[in-house]
Protein backbone atom coordinates (compact mmCIF):
# COMPACT_ATOMS: atom_id res chain seq x y z
CA UNK A 1 0.00 0.00 0.00
CA UNK A 2 1.47 3.56 -1.12
CA UNK A 3 1.41 5.62 2.32
CA UNK A 4 2.24 9.30 3.02
CA UNK A 5 3.35 9.99 6.35
CA UNK A 6 4.39 13.82 7.09
CA UNK A 7 6.70 15.09 9.85
CA UNK A 8 8.27 11.37 9.40
CA UNK A 9 12.19 13.03 10.08
CA UNK A 10 10.45 14.31 13.87
CA UNK A 11 10.08 12.27 16.74
CA UNK A 12 6.55 10.39 16.61
CA UNK A 13 7.12 10.09 12.76
CA UNK A 14 10.45 8.51 12.97
CA UNK A 15 8.97 5.90 15.26
CA UNK A 16 6.70 5.32 13.10
CA UNK A 17 7.72 4.85 9.61
CA UNK A 18 10.14 2.35 11.82
CA UNK A 19 7.19 0.79 13.33
CA UNK A 20 5.00 0.35 9.97
CA UNK A 21 8.28 -0.54 7.91
CA UNK A 22 8.81 -3.80 10.56
CA UNK A 23 5.06 -4.26 10.89
CA UNK A 24 3.57 -4.27 7.38
CA UNK A 25 5.36 -5.79 4.57
CA UNK A 26 3.16 -4.31 1.57
CA UNK A 27 3.65 -0.81 3.47
CA UNK A 28 5.40 1.92 0.91
CA UNK A 29 6.11 5.13 2.76
CA UNK A 30 6.91 8.37 1.64
CA UNK A 31 8.27 10.71 4.37
CA UNK A 32 7.41 14.18 3.70
CA UNK A 33 8.91 16.52 5.75
CA UNK A 34 10.11 20.58 5.92
CA UNK A 35 13.09 19.48 8.02
CA UNK A 36 12.18 22.31 10.75
CA UNK A 37 14.97 22.38 13.79
CA UNK A 38 12.86 20.26 15.94
CA UNK A 39 13.51 17.13 13.09
CA UNK A 40 16.40 14.76 12.58
CA UNK A 41 16.53 12.77 9.36
CA UNK A 42 19.39 10.73 10.87
CA UNK A 43 16.80 8.57 12.85
CA UNK A 44 15.96 6.99 9.72
CA UNK A 45 18.87 6.62 7.87
CA UNK A 46 18.52 2.43 8.38
CA UNK A 47 16.06 3.18 5.38
CA UNK A 48 18.01 5.55 3.20
CA UNK A 49 18.86 2.39 0.82
CA UNK A 50 15.52 0.38 1.55
CA UNK A 51 13.21 -0.13 -1.76
CA UNK A 52 10.32 0.34 0.33
CA UNK A 53 11.13 4.22 1.70
CA UNK A 54 11.17 7.27 -0.03
CA UNK A 55 11.78 10.96 1.50
CA UNK A 56 10.98 14.28 -0.25
CA UNK A 57 12.21 17.77 1.95
CA UNK A 58 8.98 19.63 1.05
CA UNK A 59 6.50 22.31 3.44
CA UNK A 60 3.20 21.61 3.13
CA UNK A 61 3.01 25.14 3.14
CA UNK A 62 3.46 25.23 -0.52
CA UNK A 63 0.24 23.98 -2.07
CA UNK A 64 2.34 23.06 -5.59
CA UNK A 65 4.36 21.60 -3.61
CA UNK A 66 1.60 19.44 -2.08
CA UNK A 67 -0.12 19.13 -5.26
CA UNK A 68 2.85 17.60 -7.02
CA UNK A 69 3.79 15.59 -4.86
CA UNK A 70 0.38 13.68 -3.92
CA UNK A 71 -0.16 13.34 -7.41
CA UNK A 72 2.46 11.62 -8.76
CA UNK A 73 2.62 9.21 -5.81
CA UNK A 74 -0.83 8.74 -5.36
CA UNK A 75 -1.02 7.95 -1.80
CA UNK A 76 -3.91 4.95 -0.28
CA UNK A 77 -3.20 6.41 2.72
CA UNK A 78 -2.04 8.97 4.72
CA UNK A 79 -0.60 9.45 8.49
CA UNK A 80 -0.47 13.50 8.80
CA UNK A 81 1.61 14.10 11.39
CA UNK A 82 3.98 17.39 10.92
CA UNK A 83 3.31 20.08 12.57
CA UNK A 84 4.83 22.90 14.55
CA UNK A 85 5.08 21.20 17.87
CA UNK A 86 6.38 23.16 20.85
CA UNK A 87 3.62 25.36 23.02
CA UNK A 88 6.62 27.71 24.63
CA UNK A 89 7.20 27.90 20.89
CA UNK A 90 3.99 29.14 19.84
CA UNK A 91 3.47 31.29 22.83
CA UNK A 92 6.38 33.12 21.89
CA UNK A 93 5.83 33.00 17.96
CA UNK A 94 1.80 31.70 16.71
CA UNK A 95 2.50 32.37 12.86
CA UNK A 96 4.59 29.06 11.67
CA UNK A 97 1.73 27.16 13.77
CA UNK A 98 -0.96 28.61 11.84
CA UNK A 99 0.84 28.06 8.52
CA UNK A 100 2.18 24.84 9.55
CA UNK A 101 -1.17 23.28 11.50
CA UNK A 102 -3.47 24.69 9.77
CA UNK A 103 -2.61 25.88 6.13
CA UNK A 104 -0.32 22.66 6.01
CA UNK A 105 -3.29 20.41 6.87
CA UNK A 106 -5.65 21.97 4.00
CA UNK A 107 -3.20 21.90 1.58
CA UNK A 108 -2.80 18.35 2.25
CA UNK A 109 -6.62 17.21 3.15
CA UNK A 110 -7.63 19.23 -0.09
CA UNK A 111 -5.19 17.55 -2.44
CA UNK A 112 -6.11 14.04 -1.07
CA UNK A 113 -9.48 15.12 -2.06
CA UNK A 114 -8.73 15.81 -5.30
CA UNK A 115 -7.03 12.62 -6.31
CA UNK A 116 -9.36 10.58 -4.49
CA UNK A 117 -12.25 12.14 -5.94
CA UNK A 118 -11.97 14.06 -9.03
CA UNK A 119 -11.56 10.72 -10.83
CA UNK A 120 -14.81 9.10 -12.37
CA UNK A 121 -15.33 6.52 -9.59
CA UNK A 122 -14.32 8.38 -6.47
CA UNK A 123 -12.21 6.53 -4.13
CA UNK A 124 -13.93 5.93 -0.67
CA UNK A 125 -11.29 3.32 0.88
CA UNK A 126 -8.66 5.28 0.82
CA UNK A 127 -7.54 6.99 4.21
CA UNK A 128 -6.88 9.96 6.08
CA UNK A 129 -5.41 9.74 9.77
CA UNK A 130 -4.53 12.94 11.13
CA UNK A 131 -2.79 13.23 14.53
CA UNK A 132 -3.60 15.13 17.13
CA UNK A 133 -3.13 16.39 21.02
CA UNK A 134 -5.93 15.66 24.34
CA UNK A 135 -4.43 19.64 24.72
CA UNK A 136 -7.25 20.72 22.31
CA UNK A 137 -9.62 19.77 25.58
CA UNK A 138 -8.31 22.13 27.57
CA UNK A 139 -7.76 21.37 31.02
CA UNK A 140 -8.97 19.69 33.95
CA UNK A 141 -8.88 20.46 37.72
CA UNK A 142 -7.55 17.68 40.09
CA UNK A 143 -10.83 14.99 38.45
CA UNK A 144 -12.32 13.74 35.30
CA UNK A 145 -10.76 12.77 32.11
CA UNK A 146 -11.20 14.03 28.06
CA UNK A 147 -13.14 11.57 26.54
CA UNK A 148 -14.18 12.03 22.31
CA UNK A 149 -17.47 13.47 23.83
CA UNK A 150 -15.58 16.58 25.35
CA UNK A 151 -15.88 19.95 23.79
CA UNK A 152 -12.58 21.15 22.39
CA UNK A 153 -11.40 24.40 24.31
CA UNK A 154 -7.98 25.15 23.40
CA UNK A 155 -5.61 27.95 25.72
CA UNK A 156 -2.52 27.74 23.47
CA UNK A 157 -1.60 28.93 20.00
CA UNK A 158 -0.26 25.65 19.70
CA UNK A 159 -3.50 23.85 20.78
CA UNK A 160 -5.48 26.26 18.98
CA UNK A 161 -3.89 25.33 15.79
CA UNK A 162 -4.20 21.70 16.18
CA UNK A 163 -8.04 22.03 17.27
CA UNK A 164 -8.68 23.96 13.92
CA UNK A 165 -6.74 21.69 11.92
CA UNK A 166 -9.01 18.61 13.40
CA UNK A 167 -11.61 21.15 12.41
CA UNK A 168 -10.85 20.81 8.63
CA UNK A 169 -10.70 17.18 8.71
CA UNK A 170 -13.69 16.46 10.41
CA UNK A 171 -15.70 18.77 7.61
CA UNK A 172 -14.10 16.99 5.12
CA UNK A 173 -15.69 13.79 6.59
CA UNK A 174 -19.11 15.35 6.95
CA UNK A 175 -19.53 17.31 3.67
CA UNK A 176 -17.08 15.61 1.20
CA UNK A 177 -17.55 11.73 3.04
CA UNK A 178 -13.85 12.12 2.82
CA UNK A 179 -12.78 8.40 5.04
CA UNK A 180 -10.89 10.28 7.88
CA UNK A 181 -9.86 9.08 11.51
CA UNK A 182 -8.44 11.43 14.15
CA UNK A 183 -6.59 10.91 16.94
CA UNK A 184 -6.27 12.56 20.09
CA UNK A 185 -3.22 11.53 22.27
CA UNK A 186 -1.38 12.18 25.41
CA UNK A 187 1.83 13.55 26.18
CA UNK A 188 4.65 10.55 24.39
CA UNK A 189 7.81 9.58 25.68
CA UNK A 190 10.60 7.87 24.11
CA UNK A 191 13.65 7.37 21.95
CA UNK A 192 14.05 10.38 18.99
CA UNK A 193 12.47 13.68 20.84
CA UNK A 194 13.45 16.99 20.37
CA UNK A 195 16.06 18.55 23.06
CA UNK A 196 13.64 21.14 23.87
CA UNK A 197 11.07 18.62 25.48
CA UNK A 198 10.87 18.30 28.91
CA UNK A 199 12.29 14.73 29.40
CA UNK A 200 15.48 15.28 27.12
CA UNK A 201 15.53 18.80 28.79
CA UNK A 202 15.92 17.30 32.21
CA UNK A 203 18.45 14.75 31.50
CA UNK A 204 20.71 17.06 29.15
CA UNK A 205 20.70 20.18 32.08
CA UNK A 206 21.74 17.35 34.42
CA UNK A 207 24.57 15.48 32.60
CA UNK A 208 25.98 19.43 32.59
CA UNK A 209 25.19 20.11 35.88
CA UNK A 210 23.30 23.03 34.26
CA UNK A 211 19.96 24.55 36.61
CA UNK A 212 16.85 21.71 35.60
CA UNK A 213 14.08 24.21 34.92
CA UNK A 214 10.64 22.71 36.47
CA UNK A 215 7.82 25.69 35.75
CA UNK A 216 5.99 26.56 38.81
CA UNK A 217 5.84 24.44 41.58
CA UNK A 218 5.79 21.65 39.58
CA UNK A 219 2.17 20.46 39.87
CA UNK A 220 0.62 20.35 36.75
CA UNK A 221 -0.44 16.72 35.74
CA UNK A 222 0.25 14.78 32.48
CA UNK A 223 -0.76 11.71 31.00
CA UNK A 224 2.47 10.05 29.85
CA UNK A 225 2.33 7.10 26.79
CA UNK A 226 5.04 5.41 24.82
CA UNK A 227 5.88 6.57 22.17
CA UNK A 228 5.82 2.68 20.66
CA UNK A 229 2.32 2.45 22.35
CA UNK A 230 0.82 5.69 20.31
CA UNK A 231 2.81 4.35 17.17
CA UNK A 232 0.78 0.76 17.48
CA UNK A 233 -2.37 2.85 18.26
CA UNK A 234 -1.90 5.18 15.02
CA UNK A 235 -1.62 1.78 12.87
CA UNK A 236 -4.40 0.26 14.86
CA UNK A 237 -7.11 3.21 14.13
CA UNK A 238 -5.55 3.38 10.41
CA UNK A 239 -6.05 -0.01 9.71
CA UNK A 240 -9.50 -0.72 11.85
CA UNK A 241 -10.69 2.62 12.67
CA UNK A 242 -14.20 3.79 11.50
CA UNK A 243 -14.37 6.11 9.17
CA UNK A 244 -15.03 9.49 10.75
CA UNK A 245 -14.39 8.93 14.13
CA UNK A 246 -12.58 10.48 16.38
CA UNK A 247 -10.18 8.13 18.78
CA UNK A 248 -8.16 9.18 22.39
CA UNK A 249 -5.32 7.81 22.81
CA UNK A 250 -3.43 7.79 25.98
CA UNK A 251 -1.40 5.60 28.87
CA UNK A 252 -3.65 5.79 32.23
CA UNK A 253 -0.42 7.19 33.72
CA UNK A 254 -0.73 10.35 34.70
CA UNK A 255 2.76 12.02 37.27
CA UNK A 256 2.93 16.04 38.94
CA UNK A 257 5.45 17.34 36.12
CA UNK A 258 7.97 17.15 39.69
CA UNK A 259 7.42 13.77 40.13
CA UNK A 260 8.79 13.05 36.88
CA UNK A 261 11.59 14.96 37.18
CA UNK A 262 12.15 13.09 40.74
CA UNK A 263 11.86 9.81 38.87
CA UNK A 264 14.13 10.88 35.95
CA UNK A 265 16.84 11.75 38.26
CA UNK A 266 16.66 9.02 40.48
CA UNK A 267 17.01 7.16 37.41
CA UNK A 268 20.35 9.22 36.57
CA UNK A 269 21.59 8.76 39.96
CA UNK A 270 21.19 5.23 39.44
CA UNK A 271 22.93 4.37 36.26
CA UNK A 272 25.42 7.86 35.90
CA UNK A 273 25.94 8.45 39.36
CA UNK A 274 27.85 12.05 39.91
CA UNK A 275 24.97 13.98 40.68
CA UNK A 276 25.82 17.08 42.96
CA UNK A 277 25.95 16.21 46.46
CA UNK A 278 24.85 12.40 45.07
CA UNK A 279 21.47 13.77 43.79
CA UNK A 280 20.60 15.05 40.34
CA UNK A 281 17.38 16.59 42.17
CA UNK A 282 20.04 19.67 43.61
CA UNK A 283 19.74 20.74 40.20
CA UNK A 284 15.94 21.17 40.31
CA UNK A 285 14.95 25.21 39.82
CA UNK A 286 11.77 26.32 39.68
CA UNK A 287 11.24 29.01 37.18
CA UNK A 288 8.01 31.49 36.58
CA UNK A 289 4.91 29.26 35.09
CA UNK A 290 4.10 29.36 31.38
CA UNK A 291 1.32 31.38 30.79
CA UNK A 292 -1.95 30.12 30.38
CA UNK A 293 -0.22 26.72 31.49
CA UNK A 294 -2.93 23.63 31.51
CA UNK A 295 -3.27 22.20 35.35
CA UNK A 296 -3.94 18.77 33.95
CA UNK A 297 -4.55 16.35 30.89
CA UNK A 298 -6.07 12.96 31.63
CA UNK A 299 -7.20 10.87 28.57
CA UNK A 300 -10.35 8.45 28.72
CA UNK A 301 -9.48 5.73 25.99
CA UNK A 302 -11.71 3.47 26.67
CA UNK A 303 -13.09 3.86 23.13
CA UNK A 304 -9.87 2.69 21.14
CA UNK A 305 -9.27 -0.13 24.15
CA UNK A 306 -13.15 -1.65 23.89
CA UNK A 307 -13.71 -1.40 20.11
CA UNK A 308 -10.20 -2.08 18.63
CA UNK A 309 -8.75 -3.67 20.94
CA UNK A 310 -5.46 -1.97 21.93
CA UNK A 311 -3.87 -0.82 25.06
CA UNK A 312 -0.69 1.05 26.56
CA UNK A 313 2.32 -1.46 27.19
CA UNK A 314 1.77 -0.90 31.92
CA UNK A 315 5.22 -0.64 32.59
CA UNK A 316 6.48 2.30 32.92
CA UNK A 317 9.76 2.42 35.03
CA UNK A 318 11.14 0.07 32.41
CA UNK A 319 10.34 2.06 29.65
CA UNK A 320 11.32 5.77 31.09
CA UNK A 321 14.62 3.87 32.55
CA UNK A 322 14.75 2.73 28.43
CA UNK A 323 14.27 6.30 27.42
CA UNK A 324 16.92 8.28 29.95
CA UNK A 325 19.74 5.43 29.17
CA UNK A 326 18.71 6.21 25.34
CA UNK A 327 19.68 10.29 25.92
CA UNK A 328 22.51 9.50 28.30
CA UNK A 329 24.03 7.72 25.35
CA UNK A 330 23.33 10.78 22.84
CA UNK A 331 24.22 13.13 24.92
CA UNK A 332 27.43 11.55 25.81
CA UNK A 333 28.53 10.87 21.88
CA UNK A 334 27.55 14.74 21.17
CA UNK A 335 29.91 15.04 24.09
CA UNK A 336 32.50 13.38 22.96
CA UNK A 337 32.38 14.25 18.92
N1 LIG B 1 4.95 14.75 21.11
C1 LIG B 1 3.80 14.50 21.73
O1 LIG B 1 3.80 14.22 22.93
C2 LIG B 1 2.50 14.52 20.97
C3 LIG B 1 1.34 14.09 21.62
C4 LIG B 1 0.14 14.06 20.90
C5 LIG B 1 0.10 14.46 19.59
N2 LIG B 1 1.24 14.90 18.98
C6 LIG B 1 1.15 15.29 17.56
O2 LIG B 1 1.94 14.37 16.82
C7 LIG B 1 2.54 15.01 15.69
C8 LIG B 1 4.04 14.81 15.73
O3 LIG B 1 4.56 15.35 16.93
P1 LIG B 1 6.11 15.26 17.28
O4 LIG B 1 6.25 15.38 18.73
O5 LIG B 1 6.71 14.13 16.56
O6 LIG B 1 6.61 16.64 16.62
P2 LIG B 1 8.06 17.05 16.15
O7 LIG B 1 8.14 18.52 16.32
O8 LIG B 1 9.11 16.20 16.76
O9 LIG B 1 8.06 16.71 14.58
C9 LIG B 1 7.29 17.42 13.67
C10 LIG B 1 7.87 17.21 12.27
O10 LIG B 1 7.03 17.92 11.34
C11 LIG B 1 7.86 18.60 10.41
N3 LIG B 1 7.15 19.78 9.92
C12 LIG B 1 6.76 20.86 10.65
N4 LIG B 1 6.14 21.76 9.86
C13 LIG B 1 6.15 21.23 8.59
C14 LIG B 1 5.66 21.68 7.33
N5 LIG B 1 5.09 22.87 7.19
N6 LIG B 1 5.81 20.88 6.26
C15 LIG B 1 6.42 19.66 6.36
N7 LIG B 1 6.92 19.20 7.54
C16 LIG B 1 6.78 19.98 8.64
C17 LIG B 1 9.13 18.97 11.20
O11 LIG B 1 10.23 19.18 10.33
C18 LIG B 1 9.28 17.75 12.11
O12 LIG B 1 10.12 16.77 11.52
C19 LIG B 1 2.13 16.49 15.78
O13 LIG B 1 1.05 16.68 14.90
C20 LIG B 1 1.71 16.67 17.23
O14 LIG B 1 0.73 17.67 17.34
C21 LIG B 1 2.44 14.94 19.63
Amino acid sequence: MRLIVTGGAGFIGSNLILHLHNHYPDAEILNIDKLTYASDISHLDSLKLDRRYHFKKMDLVDRKDVRKAVQNWKPEGVFHLAAESHVDNSIKGPEPFVLSNVIGTFNLIEECRQLWFDEQEPIHHHRFLHVSTDEVYGTLGETGSFTEQTPYAPNSPYSATKAGSDMLVRSYFHTYGLNTVITNCSNNYGRHQHDEKLIPTVIRKALKYEPIPVYGKGDNVRDWLHVDDHCRALATVFYDGSTGEQYNIGGDNEWKNLELVHNICDILNEKVGNGPDGDYKNLISFVTDRPGHDFRYSVDASKIKTELGWSPTQDFDALLSQTVEWYVDRYSQKRSS
